[in-house]
């Protein structure tokens, strides 16, 4: 895809490109297999571990936003995200769940659309989902443009549709100017949704503390967080949550190692997955393995909204996703380390 282009960089591994997002699950257990098996050849060594893991890494810097992105488009899509014209009755807009002073998330287990509607999952953050390969928890949604779509039309999200969205929006002489000096057609649903999606692609938050790092400001980050960065390697986290943003580029169940839903009880439909979309028994509970790039700002977790807090998110995926019962210790040192991945979003600036 064209818009992924200009995410690859000479240092990334192949394990992070396009190509392991394609794994079937048969294959993503060899991945996690040849993770914990490098893991334990090295760990005899700590600095021939720390060493073999930065240059074995598979995560690397997350990349600013194309500098040739059309900054007209930019601006609109910003102004359309923030407009509750979107919805049916004119009170909710993108930003109301997609708080971006806030992680670009609400804060809720469950998202709440237009008259109190409760939603079935939780908010994901719109920060760095340019760089996730699919858009969704269940990654039904191929692009930015074909996601944007889908708020605006959820009965319990804005609860509208174009044409409703168009006629408001064509009463407001500037809007009017905005688009038609872009767009030849004006106002339109297609329009909206290219501006909107212009301006996700420079929600990124580049420069964060373990980015320097990696770059090679040893400093940069706690000694805490440096163990963590190991432990989360070491642990096989990183099997599935790699790449530029530490996630987003592969499905994987949730519960491999055990059954988070009979434990956690009440199975509804939004715990599914990719089932719902495809209908294969192995797609059951099936996710897009999220970015950790924003985790520190994005409480609660999980599709389900069900960790509240970071600590609870890793341990439950120590148990869930590795079979092991992790050290309090080792918790907190992958949470200093999930700490460092959040750069600071500034308003895009092309220099
Ligand atoms: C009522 C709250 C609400 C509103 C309003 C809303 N969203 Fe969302 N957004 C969500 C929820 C909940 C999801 C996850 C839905 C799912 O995965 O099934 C989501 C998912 C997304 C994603 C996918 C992120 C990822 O990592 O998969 C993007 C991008 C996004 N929204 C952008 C937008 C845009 C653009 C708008 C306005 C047109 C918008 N949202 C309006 C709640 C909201
Ligand atoms: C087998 C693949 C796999 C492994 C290994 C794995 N994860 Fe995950 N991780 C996932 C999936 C899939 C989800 C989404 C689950 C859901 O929402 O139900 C997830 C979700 C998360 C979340 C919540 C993100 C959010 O925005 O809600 C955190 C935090 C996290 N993982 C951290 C870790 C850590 C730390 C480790 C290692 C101890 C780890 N993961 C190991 C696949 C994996």
């Amino acid at each position: 895809m064209k818009r992924n282009s200009h995410i690859r960089l000479p240092f990334q591994m192949e394990r992070a490109s396009g190509g392991t997002a394609l794994l079937e699950r048969s294959q993503s257990w060899a991945v996690i297999a040849i993770t914990m098996v490098s893991a334990v050849l090295v760990w005899g060594n700590p600095a021939q571990a720390a060493d073999s893991i930065w240059r074995g890494s598979a995560l690397s810097p997350l990349p600013n936003a194309s500098s040739d992105i059309d900054l007209r488009k930019v601006q609109l899509g910003e102004e359309m995200f923030h407009d509750a014209r979107l919805s049916a009755d004119d009170t909710i807009s993108c930003a109301t769940c997609h708080d971006l002073n806030n992680g670009g998330v609400d804060g809720r287990q469950k998202a709440v659309g237009i008259g109190g509607a409760e939603g079935t999952i939780n908010t994901p953050t719109v920060f760095n989902s340019a760089y996730n390969f699919k858009q969704f928890w269940d990654g039904r949604a191929e692009s930015l443009e074909e996601q944007a779509a889908g708020p605006v039309h959820n009965p319990s999200e804005m609860g509208s549709n174009w044409p409703d969205v168009v006629a408001k929006l064509k009463k407001d002489e500037r809007i009017v100017r905005m688009f038609s000096d872009i767009y030849t057609d004006g106002v339109t649903g297609n329009n909206i949704v290219d501006a909107i999606a212009t301006f996700e692609r420079t929600l990124v938050t580049i420069d964060a503390p373990f980015d320097r790092y990696l770059q090679g400001d040893k400093t940069a980050i706690s000694v805490e967080a440096a163990k963590g960065y190991e432990l989360f390697s070491t642990y096989g986290c990183i099997s599935c949550h790699q790449g530029v943003n530490v996630g987003g580029n592969m499905y994987q169940t949730m519960g491999i190692m055990g059954d988070y839903f009979k434990d956690r009880g009440d199975v509804k439909d939004q715990d599914l997955g990719r089932y719902k979309i495809t209908g294969r028994e192995s797609d059951r509970h099936v996710f897009k393995v999220p970015s950790l790039r924003v985790v520190a700002h994005t409480a609660p977790y999980f599709h389900d909204g069900s960790a509240e807090t970071l600590e609870d998110a890793v341990r439950n995926m120590a148990k869930y996703q590795l079979g092991r019962n992790m050290p309090e210790a080792d918790i907190n040192a992958i949470v200093a380390f999930l700490n460092s991945l959040a750069g600071d979003y500034k308003r895009f600036d092309p220099r």
